[in-house]
């Protein structure tokens, strides 16, 4: 038996130096085939992958490698026309490379003064056989650890962070440097912007908050206040609404309000939390003059001319007051030049366009009203009125010159479309209906006044009946209670009012 003379008995076997076998792309290895006994004998080698056996074969080969030399490894020998068996399989998993990776918990890049944040450089396979070094440009450099826990950031902190291992047991032995990773600490402190929808209330409506951050998927969860008019401190103080504090929504439903109010709002986020200032306040406005206080203004009228003398009034069962006014642009004013008593009085100017307010020295917004001051000095004001009319009741809109009221070939506009030319320049409704709300303006020879909102209220009955009707039409307990409250309220109003 010829043949069994030439197998050669022993299986080869397959070794790697290292003899890791899950390596990192880049790293070198040597994988070897080992015949034992066989020694000095002259053997040529074959093996898997196929890839190997370019000639001359070895029976080592030295592996810069990458991830496609992932794979199982077996060889064989052949001494002349005869082999050994196949080896076992080694397999040898080439992972991503070992560059580390620098990692920002919570992984905000951008944060503001006074935040906590780590900096963390993770290299794969443990943080024990490494030291750790950074390379950064910001001014405050970080510590040669896996860790930079930054308690409270500055603008010092600003700046690109790369890190790399070198290996504890092998100082030369480094990883590659990561790739690099911005933080950026913005001075400023945040300052969230809200926003209230609708501005005007309308009876039974919900009113919505929207509270908006920079940078707003970071982590933030939102607190809401309602402002509280405090005289004293010229400004305000806030009180937490219901279920107000930390809510993850951006936006927070207020159900059953019907007077005027003013909200602020602010966010927090990270452990320990770190706050953004308030909000500016915001306000849902009221028209309804049978509130507790209310707002006159004299001339009883939306638009005014420029330097014309108007006087706010407050009116309710208060002794201090304070007017509040806010602007077209949005801001926010509270300082009436010339207060006496309860009433405001102010010598007209084109900034003096604005939603007007009470507030007294109890807490207590009133109704609010619009004014308009005139433009064009030349030019027209629609005389209408500053308050809801009543549906049902009579109004008569008329157009005004500076120098005398035009009592002729006016033309009237309600929401832009031309309604009527009466000779004797006045517009009158006998029965107000909802369809007559709208804007108005008028135009007298060619020149057009502002155009105003001429608001019109629905009777308390039909009111009632339709709160008692969305009261009836809501299951959740919360909206029922309110309207009932709500109902019981201007139940008492309507009682007031026919006695
Ligand atoms: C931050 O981490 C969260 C969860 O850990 C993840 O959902 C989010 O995508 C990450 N954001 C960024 C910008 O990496
Ligand atoms: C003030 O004007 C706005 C439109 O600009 C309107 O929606 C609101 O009802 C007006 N308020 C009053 C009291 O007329
Ligand atoms: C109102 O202001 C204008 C301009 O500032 C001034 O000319 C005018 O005299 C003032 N009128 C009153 C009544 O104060
Ligand atoms: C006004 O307020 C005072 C003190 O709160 C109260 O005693 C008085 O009855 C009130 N008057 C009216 C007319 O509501």
């Amino acid at each position: 038996d010829n043949l069994k003379f030439y197998i050669f008995p022993s299986k080869p076997t397959v070794t790697l130096q290292p003899s890791w076998t899950q390596i990192y792309s880049g790293e070198t290895v040597t994988v070897r085939c080992e015949i034992q006994g066989g020694e000095g004998a002259q053997w040529t080698y074959e093996w898997k992958p196929a890839k190997l056996n370019t000639p001359p074969t070895s029976n080592e080969y030295r592996i810069t490698v990458t991830e496609s030399d992932s794979g199982g490894y077996s060889c064989r020998g052949r001494r002349d026309y005869f082999f050994t068996e196949w080896s076992d399989i080694i397999t040898l998993t080439v992972s991503f490379s070992n560059r580390p990776v620098v990692t920002l918990y919570p992984n905000w890049s951008e944060i503001y003064r006074g935040e906590t944040i780590t900096v963390r450089c993770e290299i794969h396979g443990g943080d024990t056989e490494w030291d750790y070094e950074w390379e950064t440009n910001s001014r405050i450099k970080a510590p040669n650890q896996n860790e930079y826990r930054i308690r409270s950031a500055s603008s010092s902190n600003s700046g690109n962070y790369r890190c790399k291992g070198r290996m504890k047991s092998s100082q030369h032995k480094t990883t590659e440097w990561s790739d690099s990773v911005t933080l950026t600490v913005s001075d400023n402190k945040p300052r969230p912007v809200l926003t209230v929808s609708p501005s005007w209330l309308s009876p039974g409506a919900s009113v919505t908050l929207n509270c908006e951050v920079e940078h707003p998927s970071a982590g933030w969860s939102f607190y809401w206040y309602k402002a509280v008019p405090d005289l004293s401190e010229k400004s305000s103080s806030y009180e937490l609404l219901p279920d107000g504090s930390g809510t993850a929504q951006d936006s927070y439903i207020i159900h059953g309000q019907t007077h005027t109010a003013g909200y602020v709002c602010r966010a927090g986020r990270g452990d320990p939390e770190y706050h953004t200032d308030h909000s500016q306040p915001k306000f849902v406005w009221s028209a309804d003059v049978h509130s507790a206080t209310s707002l006159t203004v004299s001339p009883d009228r939306v638009q005014h001319f420029t330097s014309d003398s108007v006087s706010l009034t407050c009116e309710g069962n208060f002794t201090e007051w304070r007017v509040r006014k806010f602007s077209e642009d949005g801001r926010l004013y509270s300082d009436c030049r010339r207060m006496t008593g309860s009433t405001c009085n102010i010598n007209t100017s084109k900034s003096d366009t604005a939603v007007y307010w009470c507030e007294s020295g109890s807490g207590e917004f009133s109704s609010a009203v619009n004014i308009t001051v005139q433009n064009d000095g030349n030019g027209p004001i629609l005389v209408s009125p500053v308050h809801p009319v009543t549906e049902g009741a009579s109004v008569s809109l008329s157009c005004s010159l500076r120098t005398q009221k035009i009592l002729s070939n006016v033309f009237f506009y309600h929401n832009d479309k031309l309604i009527q030319n009466d000779p004797r320049g006045e517009l009158k409704i006998s029965a107000v209906s909802k369809s007559d709300e709208g804007f108005y303006k008028c135009q007298y020879s060619g020149r057009e006044s502002a155009q105003s909102w001429m608001s019109v209220k629905v009777s308390l009955i039909i009111i009632l009946l339709l709160l008692l009707y969305r009261c009836r039409r809501t299951n959740s307990e919360k909206f029922s209670f309110t309207y009932y409250k709500l109902f019981i309220i201007q139940r008492h109003k309507c009682i007031m009012m026919f006695i």
